[in-house]
């Protein structure tokens, strides 16, 4: 078994500055180029969990190791080398990953020579507990040590774990090329980390303080992302819009990014409600390019609530919000997370939560019972005492909820026609294609005489929740 004191903690290598093209020009790509000769070449299989984000760092990954010169592989029995890039928002993304590294270690027993990785926040969160869970683990490392990858592919050789588990505020990853899938839509990190400390919020104690990619580095990206082909930017952040490189602030970015020749449309998330500036909210309204869309986080309808979550609003500044950014935009369609069953919620509570969603009518909802996590303020400060089954009952109220809501405004698109991006053929039939409209609904319609990548005017016939159906408009 291991123990915390016999293993090693290797510090993030030395040669690399995180800030050291900041200062350079933006299209320096001297990272970005070429990938080495590696005479330890290995196959390595990233399968991703959790949050956009992560999808994004898998990215990040797989331009790292490709620069190392290793080769990222498509096919899970290709590989010798797994890296698990992991989740801790809730217990039961850590319960799946660890029920998946026994899996893989049936098979690490067979081969022998597999290496098993445990990288992202699930690896900061249980750190070398997470050993004790599962001891044949090679290599578990957190999100501001990915640049470590290839030093830990070369030290795990002589057996002992790999931790890379410093948090680094200076680490923004800007200098490296993530390697994306082909596609329309490419995922842009602007921003890591956050800083707002929510009670109930793993996440700035796994992925640290905030910190901002700056403008001019992320408008070359985007430039360079044209030029690969796609149509549509998401900025990515933790609270995407409190976005400060300390020169621009996210309205500012929007327009900066938007104005990039080539780009059909930009879309971000997560934005804080605290953080909806009237700079954002400008750019929503008057750029074309960005789209009509917001994905705006409740996570409770009660005041009491969301100040025991530090959540830093109120549920009447959040309903004021709302109407604001119907005024201002009236076509704009609205998402949200909510958490049921936090401390101390009460059943009043919890009316105020459904209420205020019926009265908003979000677009569609993202809905989760509360999960106590071990190192949260919630965790340390109050007590987790609604009732698993109480909070069973919150979540299926609310689902169902949410359900005739989401139906009503889908089918209230019937006989209009909104515009798609064309993405790629339907799951369940090769004859239709499948891509978003500009409020981010998935709309399905017969390929006709459209190509991917495309922005087509669907004529909707039909709807459901989460599906829009219907047929390019003549
Ligand atoms: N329990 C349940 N849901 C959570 N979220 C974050 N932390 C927790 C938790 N401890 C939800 C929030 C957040 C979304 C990404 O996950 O709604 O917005």
């Amino acid at each position: 078994m291991n123990t915390k004191s016999s293993l090693p903690i290797y510090k993030p290598a030395e040669q690399y500055q995180p800030n050291s093209k900041l200062s350079a020009q933006p299209s320096d790509m001297s990272l970005r180029a070429s990938s080495i000769h590696n005479d330890n070449a290995r196959n390595i299989f990233i399968e991703t969990y959790g949050c956009q984000m992560n999808v994004s760092d898998s990215e990040l990954m797989t331009g790292i190791l490709t620069q190392a010169g290793h080769r990222t592989v498509s096919d899970i029995d290709d590989a010798d080398v797994i890296l698990l890039n992991t989740c801790a928002i809730r217990e039961n993304a850590e319960t799946k990953v660890i029920n998946r590294l026994k899996h893989l270690n049936h098979r690490k027993r067979r081969e022998g020579n597999l290496i098993i990785g445990v990288c992202g926040c699930m690896a900061q969160h249980l750190r070398d507990k997470l050993l004790d869970a599962a001891p044949y683990v090679d290599i578990v490392m957190g999100p501001d040590a990915y640049r470590n990858l290839p030093m830990a592919l070369n030290a795990v050789v002589s057996g002992d774990p790999f931790l890379g588990l410093q948090l680094n505020k200076a680490e923004d990853y800007a200098d490296i090329s993530p390697i994306r899938k082909e596609g329309v839509r490419a995922w842009l990190t602007i921003q890591r980390g956050c800083d707002k400390m929510c009670t109930f919020c793993i996440v700035p104690f796994v992925r640290g303080r905030e910190r901002s990619i700056p403008q001019k580095i992320l408008k070359s990206d985007v430039e360079r992302l044209v030029d690969e082909g796609f149509k549509e930017i998401v900025l990515l952040g933790q609270t995407v819009n409190s976005y400060n490189d300390g020169n621009h602030d996210f309205g500012e970015l929007l327009w900066s990014i938007a104005d990039v020749e080539g780009i059909e449309r930009v879309r971000f998330t997560s934005p804080h409600p605290a953080d909806a500036t009237d700079s954002m909210i400008d750019a929503m309204e008057n750029c074309p390019k960005v789209c009509k869309q917001l994905h705006l986080p409740l996570q409770s309808g009660s005041t009491q609530v969301l100040e025991r979550m530090r959540r830093t609003y109120t549920a009447e500044e959040y309903r004021e919000l709302v109407y604001k950014l119907r005024e201002r935009i009236p076509e704009i369609a609205l998402s949200t997370d909510v958490i049921v069953g936090f401390c101390g919620e009460t059943d009043e509570d919890f009316t105020e939560t459904y209420m205020l969603m019926e009265e908003i009518r979000f677009d569609s909802a993202f809905m989760f019972k509360y999960s106590d996590r071990e190192g949260t303020l919630a965790n340390k400060m109050l007590d987790d005492d609604v009732p698993e089954k109480e909070k069973g009952r919150r979540l299926s109220e609310i689902i169902s909820l949410q359900e005739r809501i989401s139906t009503d405004i889908n089918q209230s698109k019937i006989g209009t026609a909104v515009p798609v991006l064309v993405e790629g053929n339907s799951k369940r039939d090769s004859e239709q294609y499948h891509g978003k409209s500009d409020t981010f609904k998935t709309t399905v319609f017969p390929k006709d005489k459209a190509n991917i990548g495309d922005i087509v005017n669907v004529e909707i016939h039909s709807a459901s929740a989460h599906t829009l159906i219907g047929q390019i408009a003549e």
